[in-house]
């Protein structure tokens, strides 16, 4: 479809759909139904298409201003959130705690009530605490966009992850996706089983007892402890990166036994469905929880998922701003 044509089809349906785009922040998937996922993918398609012309640049948010507070360290979410404001044309401040105030124990309500005073139109923020993001939206009066917050939630890298699913194997209803490792810690796992269940997906988990979550917490979803089966007929795999630290709190006896257990092989792999994908948010372990030649074989997908992180960050940024997929 052209990309006139595609723009065309989003401003049709929110001109027609009467709930529309009801998001101000993206706090986490939970609330985002399958038409709201649909409306994310059909703008991030639009950016994609930016993305590849010779100037990737549209005017889009001209005048707005976006923070990226990141309290913890982050290559790909960050530099994609600037890459992805930039490419919209707007302005972008960076801070992080060494280098500003927060250094100096400025409070996280000073710092959202000073950005705010400096006329901040999008906070864009990653905290260790699980809900920060949250606290933060109910005292900004503008956008909040959640990059990650301690073990809650990470929604745009679900949003990444599903869209690059959708890209190679065109659907993500029935398509049964083995998520390994960490799941108990991991933000990118719980946002991921929201999603990829409201789009219908098959979600199952597997990893040691110790770093898994209660099962009725995921009531839909399948646990494992054995990866040799889990893996069979799977049609993504989705290694996690195994937190280190983890060991020395005895959730593990040893990283040389959690690989032997729970690394993804080239064996393993090929027990999955013919042309599965491998993915993985990053940053890896590899040689842990994923071995160097998956990692970089020809059914991984990890530098695409990168790459499509701007994309669908221009694109949620776009909604949550201005309120509709409409791209100047
Ligand atoms: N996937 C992810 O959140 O990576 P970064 O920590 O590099 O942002």
């Amino acid at each position: 479809m052209s990309v006139k044509k595609e723009e065309q089809v989003l401003l049709a349906e929110n001109e027609t759909a009467p709930a529309g785009w009801g998001h101000k922040h993206v706090l986490d998937l939970d609330g985002f139904t399958r038409a709201d996922i649909e409306l994310v993918f059909k703008n991030t398609n639009v950016m994609k298409e930016i993305l590849s012309r010779e100037i990737r640049r549209v005017p889009t948010l001209r005048g707005k201003t976006i923070v990226n507070v990141f309290y913890e360290p982050s290559t790909r979410t960050r530099a994609s959130f600037e890459m992805a404001a930039k490419n919209l044309s707007a302005d972008v401040i960076n801070l992080t705690p060494t280098g500003s105030s927060i250094e100096k124990g400025e409070s996280l309500l000073d710092t959202v009530l000073t950005l705010q005073a400096l006329g901040a139109d999008a906070i864009v923020i990653r905290h260790q605490c699980s809900g920060a993001p949250y606290f933060v939206s109910r005292i900004f009066r503008h956008s909040v966009l959640n990059a990650g917050d301690g073990a809650h939630a990470h929604p745009t890298q679900a949003l990444l992850d599903m869209y690059t699913i959708r890209e190679h194997l065109g659907r993500l209803g029935g398509l049964k996706v083995v998520i390994v490792g960490d799941i108990l810690h991991s933000r990118v796992a719980r946002s991921n089983i929201i999603g990829l269940t409201t789009m219908g997906a098959e979600v199952s988990v597997c990893g040691p007892a110790t770093l898994l979550p209660p099962e009725d917490i995921f009531p839909r979803v399948k646990f494992h402890h054995n990866l040799d089966k889990a893996v069979e007929g799977a049609d993504i795999l989705m290694p996690l990166r195994l937190q280190l630290e983890r060991q020395q709190g005895g959730l593990f006896p040893s990283i040389r036994e959690y690989a032997r257990l729970y690394q993804i092989t080239p064996e393993r792999l090929s027990r999955a469905a013919p042309g599965a994908l491998v993915m993985h948010p990053g940053p890896m372990n590899e040689g842990v929880e994923i071995a160097p030649e998956v990692a970089h074989g020809a059914q991984s997908v990890i530098e695409e998922q990168v790459a499509n992180g701007v994309a669908i960050r221009m694109a949620l940024l776009t909604l949550v701003l201005l309120g509709t997929g409409h791209v100047n």
